[in-house]
């Protein structure tokens, strides 16, 4: 009986981790941009880094040059340079961007949304349903675009 309750006390924990996580259809938009935080807290700048410059995660190399990351070896030149970005968008906005570009820019960006289920018509089938990033990547994401102010 002891075990029993204790395994229903671990399932209630882990569903309250999950509800207090926006989920990707629940996202809301305003005019200001994306005001709350999808898990609840402030992200983290260091482990943003991390995202921002993994070909597996963001990728954001790909097509964005960083001053701030100098070091890696390639950096692309698609989108703008990312060099003092807060100073042009709010938390907010940055917030926007990350999730879903095509809120802020265009229809036609090439950005990829980083937490929309809008992905395009030629997703794989093991991704149908997945974002690119999670709620946390995309907050630790915002957290370091907020330091790169001019
Ligand atoms: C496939 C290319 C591509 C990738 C990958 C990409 N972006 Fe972008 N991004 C763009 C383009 C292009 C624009 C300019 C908006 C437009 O014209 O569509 C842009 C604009 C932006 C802006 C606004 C910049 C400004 O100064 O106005 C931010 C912030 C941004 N991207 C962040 C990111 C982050 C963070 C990542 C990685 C998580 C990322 N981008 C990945 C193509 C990309």
């Amino acid at each position: 009986m002891k075990l029993t309750l204790g395994a229903i006390a671990a399932v209630a924990l882990s569903t309250a981790a999950i509800a207090s996580e926006v989920s990707p259809e629940a996202v809301e938009f305003t005019d200001d941009g994306v005001v709350v935080s999808l898990t609840g807290a402030a992200g983290d700048p260091a482990a943003g880094a991390e995202t921002f410059k993994s070909r597996k995660l963001g990728n954001c190399l790909a097509c964005h040059a960083n001053t701030d990351m100098s070091t890696e070896l390639f950096h692309g030149n698609v989108g703008p340079s990312l060099d003092g970005v807060a100073s042009r968008w709010d938390e907010p906005q940055l917030r926007a961007i990350v999730v879903n570009s095509k809120q802020v820019f265009t229809d036609e960006t090439i950005m990829p949304g980083f937490y929309s289920l809008e992905v395009g018509q030629h997703v794989a089938e093991k991704n149908v349903g997945k974002t690119i990033l999670t709620a946390q990547q995309v907050e630790d994401v915002v957290a370091y675009l907020g330091t790169l102010k001019e």
